[in-house]
């Protein structure tokens, strides 16, 4: 097997991401020699120009600093190397079932490019079993590897998901403790020395089975969580309680920590991967499943509560202010807010909609079909005097909070929406 303390050691990074980029420029910061590939051309043309494509704080300065110590190298193919690490996307379908051909395509094309020992490490979010299935594809492709020069030239296959914060992603990859699912206790002590050139938070190392399940369950864990805080915001409000006073006391409680209400859950990973359980186990999942209707519940329940209150007031013109999943994020993936922002565009044709978000210069292109609706760059509330109603609380709308010009009548929790991804007391 490949010596993973070498600094000869050559890595190729495939999917440059949100968490390959930064996987990949880590490596290569701490003196691995680092290839980075990505399927999309515009994103390595951008990355040769020193463009990187989103905004995460400290990854340009990282990118520039690797870049100008030329460590990092990309183009749109596979280079051969010594690790594969493979970080490409794992979306859900339309059915809610988890779409692997994007991890498939990325294994078929490291298949052709090995020699015998390397290590391919998977870092996608993935359902239980894949592991199994890439390495029973590997032994099907290459036989070769299995039936000659014995266990040294088996493909050594580790499991190591992701558990950073979009927002936090450079900060928390390095601090964040670490799981290596493998299946061999020597592989387990190799990618365990590899990755503990940087991170900083501790590695355990267990069964791809174990790591497989604890990556979902994590996330299934804050969905659960979310759903719980949204549910008790939704029964709250039907009788006209402060559910922001009902939290905070029961948290005084010593065994008690609700999480804040917001209005649905979005992003790549809560509102994802509880799908991929939900799906392996349909059967026995049927906590997930309410906790993923119930946070799409509150985003419906928002979006109709936004559309009465307009008609009430008579209003023809709003602003929606946010757009991200998150606050302080350009990340719309699964954003609840655009969903809401569909909703009321649909459902009010007549109504001039103008939508702003300090961290997105484009319209998503799932608002693209609305005629009604106007994409504004005005990040500063100041100058704008219509109708504000803030979605998503960036820092730069923070100061808002409160602010008399915010509909009175609006539900609670509605105007400005606290990041819910977060246990409010420990921030
Ligand atoms: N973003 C997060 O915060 C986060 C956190 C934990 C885990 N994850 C998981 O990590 C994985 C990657 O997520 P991401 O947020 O970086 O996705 P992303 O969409 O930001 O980036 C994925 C990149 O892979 C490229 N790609 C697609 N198919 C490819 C292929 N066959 N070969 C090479 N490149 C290909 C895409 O062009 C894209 O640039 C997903 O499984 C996700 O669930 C993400």
């Amino acid at each position: 097997m490949k010596d993973c303390g070498s600094e000869n050691l050559r890595i190729c990074v495939l999917g440059l991401g949100y968490i390959g980029l930064p996987t990949a420029l880590m490596f290569a910061n701490v003196g691995y020699r680092v290839h980075g590939m990505d399927v999309s051309s515009r994103l390595i043309d951008d990355l040769i120009a020193g463009n990187v494509d989103f905004s995460e704080a400290g990854l340009n300065t990282l990118f520039r600093q690797v870049r100008q110590e030329n460590k990092f190298s990309v183009s749109t193919e596979v280079t051969a190397a010594d690790v594969f690490i493979v970080a490409v996307p794992t979306p859900k379908g339309t059915g809610n079932q988890p779409i692997l051909e994007p991890l498939y395509s990325a294994i078929d094309k490291v298949v052709p490019l090995l020699r015998g020992g390397e290590i391919l490490i998977i870092e996608s979010t993935i359902p239980p079993g894949t592991i199994r299935k890439v390495e029973e594809k590997i032994y099907h492709a290459r036989p070769d590897l299995y039936n000659n020069g014995g266990e040294g030239n088996v493909p050594k296959i580790a499991y190591v998901p992701e558990r950073v914060i979009p927002g936090r992603v450079i900060q928390e990859i390095i601090q964040n403790r670490r799981i290596v699912g493998v299946s061999c206790n020597l592989v387990g002590e190799s990618v365990s020395r590899l990755y503990a050139s940087f991170v900083t938070g501790g590695i355990d190392t267990v069964t791809v089975e174990v790591a497989e399940l604890c990556k979902l369950a994590e996330n299934s864990f804050r969905d659960v969580n979310i759903a719980f805080a949204n549910e008790l915001s939704m029964i709250c409000a039907s009788r006209g309680i402060d559910v922001d006073a009902v939290i905070q006391h029961a948290n005084l409680h010593p065994r008690v920590e609700i999480l804040q209400p917001g209005i649905g859950v979005g992003g790549h990973c809560v509102a994802v991967d509880p799908w991929f359980l939900a799906t392996e186990f349909p059967q026995e999942s049927d906590l997930i499943k309410t906790a993923r209707k119930v946070n799409t519940k509150k985003t419906n329940w928002c979006a109709k509560r936004i559309v009465s209150a307009i008609s009430r007031r008579g209003l023809d013109e709003i602003y929606f202010l946010g757009l991200a999943f998150k606050p302080n994020v350009g990340d719309i993936r699964e954003s609840p807010a655009i969903q809401i922002v569909r909703f009321v565009a649909g459902n009010r044709p007549d109504l001039s909609i103008k939508v702003a978000d300090p961290y997105i210069d484009y319209i998503p292109p799932e608002l693209n079909e609305f005629r009604n609706i106007q994409f504004v760059a005005a990040a500063d509330l100041d100058q704008i005097k219509g109708n504000c109603f803030i979605l998503v609380e960036h820092r730069d709308y923070q100061k808002y909070s409160g602010a008399d010009f915010q509909f009175d009548d609006f539900p609670p929790n509605l105007n400005v929406i606290s990041d819910w991804m977060y246990d409010y007391r420990s921030e």
